[in-house]
């Protein structure tokens, strides 16, 4: 089967202009995910492992490399070449990405934020509606905090939002960044849960996981990472 994403001699650096300081984050990286793979990264902290699913979100722009993403709408495409408008309609409809730390829009509820993000993908408002209030269960957040700004929420709840918003969407290809490092192992349960229905409708996933352990039973591949290079361990 073909890859649905395969990484060539990917390379990122970051020059420190007031420290005179050039540092290399990710130095010749080769990766590849099979259509409908769950595959993990894990490493150090400080080792590049954010910095790989920002080069391909796009987030950040690689200097060095290929990142060949096989698209439903475009095609075969390199993401470290597309442009923004490309990257923008790929964020919509096919690539999810849960951020490490957090990124709430201001004066969007939470009810809103979610139903925003499974609109994009064509659904009408009154089914988002419906899809929107069962994640929020499902994540249990409080009933009190659907219709509040996120801003004031705690670690664990935007947490969950911001899981919940990237999920709904059910991509066909979701970057996870740590997505349970501040949960509890109820609400971690409830992640892993959704994840094992996602990967059942055929998303394919590339995740950071601090406790990988805990995942080991849906991962079907692991990569680690030493100083910005890649081994596979299994
Ligand atoms: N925007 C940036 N500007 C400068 N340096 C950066 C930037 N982003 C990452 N780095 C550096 O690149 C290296 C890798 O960072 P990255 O965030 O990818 O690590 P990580 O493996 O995700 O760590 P953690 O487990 O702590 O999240 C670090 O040395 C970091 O300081
Ligand atoms: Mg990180």
């Amino acid at each position: 089967m073909e890859n649905i994403l395969s990484i060539e001699g990917l390379s990122k650096s970051f020059t420190l202009h007031n420290l005179g300081k050039h540092i290399h984050a990710i130095r010749d990286i080769n990766l590849y995910l099979r259509e409908g793979e769950f595959v993990g990264i894990t490493g150090k902290s400080g080792s590049g492992k954010s910095t790989v699913l920002k080069c391909i979100y796009r987030t950040y722009c690689s200097q060095e490399g290929s990142i060949w993403y096989n698209s439903i709408r475009f095609g075969k495409i390199n993401l470290s070449e597309v442009s923004e408008r490309e990257m923008i309609s790929l964020r919509k409809h096919e690539i999810g990405y849960v951020s490490q730390f957090l990124d709430v829009m201001p004066r969007t509820t939470a009810r809103e934020l979610v139903a925003q993000s499974i609109m994009e993908m064509g659904t009408d408002a009154q089914t988002a509606d419906l899809q929107t209030e069962n994640i929020l269960q499902h994540f249990e957040l409080d009933r009190e905090l659907w219709d509040s700004y996120p801003t004031t929420f705690s670690g664990g709840e935007k947490l969950r939002l911001n899981i919940a918003r990237a999920m709904v969407k059910r991509p066909r290809l979701l970057l996870l960044d740590e997505p349970t490092a501040s949960l509890d192992h109820a609400s971690k349960l409830k992640v892993k849960e959704l994840l094992e229905q996602l990967i059942k409708g055929g998303t394919t996933m590339l995740g950071i996981f601090h406790d990988l352990e805990f995942m080991q039973d849906l991962c079907d591949r692991e990569y680690s990472i030493e100083n910005g290079n890649f081994t596979i361990t299994h």
